[in-house]
């Protein structure tokens, strides 16, 4: 077996547990053998096999990372920056030509003694005295070294890959040609697509499909979207969005009640975020009670080992109900919307 690389990657401190969790769902949609663990808030630590292809899947498909970066040191902040100089002397330099800049981030108001600027202006000192063939471009720089300062940890890197979260801007509800309140976020969608472990070529279901908020996420890591709701002019609008945002042939969707979808065969993966009976209806039936209804037709709707992932409120209880048809609870994230919303997202794998 070929070494592993190991990787760090600078996770957004939007939410405790959900950017990690995203990142663990796109190591296994992307089929990629590595393993992730979280070493200080917001930082894993990833052992790939194949760091290339970890680092394209992470910058091409995360709505909550930042940056990815081949990890060259990690260790305490003690005495730093006065060790800078033993550290990099200690550690097995990459051999990199050309120019360079130090960046350093420092996540949650972590070891605030140290100045970023002052480590930034050490450490390209200290690096500089090993390899004299780098020059310093603060402008336009062919190397970038990260340098992150979490919990009381330092991790030093080559800067692999920085994720545009902007483009999730153009997704926005306010930006697409039908846009509907109740409709998910293109970050948060895209992290339920993820969390789904969604692959290029799965063909995913979205029952409660609505303004098509996930469907056009599960599309753009290149998913087969099949959409179903039960308002027509919904269906109508998220045709709009759908097609607006370039997409033609890999969806079909269609007017219907999720509890008789009339589909033959079954889906490798289901991402919903159905009705609570708030500001989306479920048509005078109780939100919880159709939500348990699909939950229990959905067995016969997805693959064996597919992956179901639903964000519904937290009282409704979703985690111990899958559980109790038979799925296996894979993970279970906690998303306060406002004072009185919470979503729990709960993603369940069919055994
Ligand atoms: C929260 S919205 C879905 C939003 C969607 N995820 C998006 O990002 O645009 C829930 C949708 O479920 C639809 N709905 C309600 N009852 C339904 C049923 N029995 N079968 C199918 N769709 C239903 C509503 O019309 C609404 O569009």
């Amino acid at each position: 077996m070929p070494p592993k690389t190991r990787l760090f990657v600078i996770l957004t401190g939007e939410h405790p547990h959900l950017p990690f969790a995203e990142l663990r769902g796109i190591l296994e949609a992307c089929g990629l053998s590595a393993s992730a663990e979280l070493a200080a808030p917001q930082v894993a630590i990833v052992d790939a096999s194949d760091a290339e292809l970890t680092v394209t899947s992470i910058v091409d498909r995360a709505a909550y990372s930042r940056y990815v970066a081949k990890l060259i040191y990690f260790g305490s902040t003690a005495n730093l920056p006065e060790r800078l100089g033993d550290l990099i002397k200690d550690v097995e330099w990459p051999e990199i030509s050309g120019s360079f800049k130090v960046m350093a981030v420092r996540i949650g108001g972590s070891s605030k003694e140290i100045s970023g600027t002052q480590l930034e202006a050490a450490m390209g000192g200290e690096i500089l005295k090993i390899s004299p063939n780098l020059r310093v471009d603060l402008m336009n720089p062919e190397h970038i070294v990260l340098v992150a300062l979490s919990g009381g940890k330092v991790f030093v890197g080559l800067l692999m890959g920085t994720i545009d979260r902007s483009k999730f801007l153009s997704r926005e509800i306010p930006r697409r040609p039908f846009s509907h309140p109740v409709s998910m976020r293109p970050k948060l969608a895209r992290a339920m697509v993820n969390l789904g472990r969604v692959r290029p070529g799965d063909v995913m279901l979205d029952p409660f499909v609505g303004a098509g908020g996930i469907a056009l996420e599960a599309l753009e890591v290149g998913a087969f979207v099949l959409g179903c709701d039960i308002d027509e002019k919904i269906v109508w609008g998220a045709e709009q969005n759908l097609t607006y945002y370039g997409f033609k042939e890999s969806f079909r969707l269609w007017v219907c009640d999720a509890l008789n979808l009339g589909l033959e065969g079954t889906v490798d993966s289901i991402v919903t975020d159905p009705p609570y009976g708030r500001a989306s209806s479920s048509r005078r039936v109780d939100p919880k009670k159709l939500i348990f209804r699909f939950l229990e037709k959905s067995l016969d709707l997805l693959k064996p080992g597919g992956y179901l992932t639903m964000a519904a409120p937290r009282e409704f209880g979703v985690d111990d109900f899958v559980e109790r048809v038979g799925y296996e609870l894979v993970e279970v994230v906690d998303y306060r919307e406002h004072k009185r919303l919470t979503r729990r997202i709960v993603v369940a794998r069919l055994r």
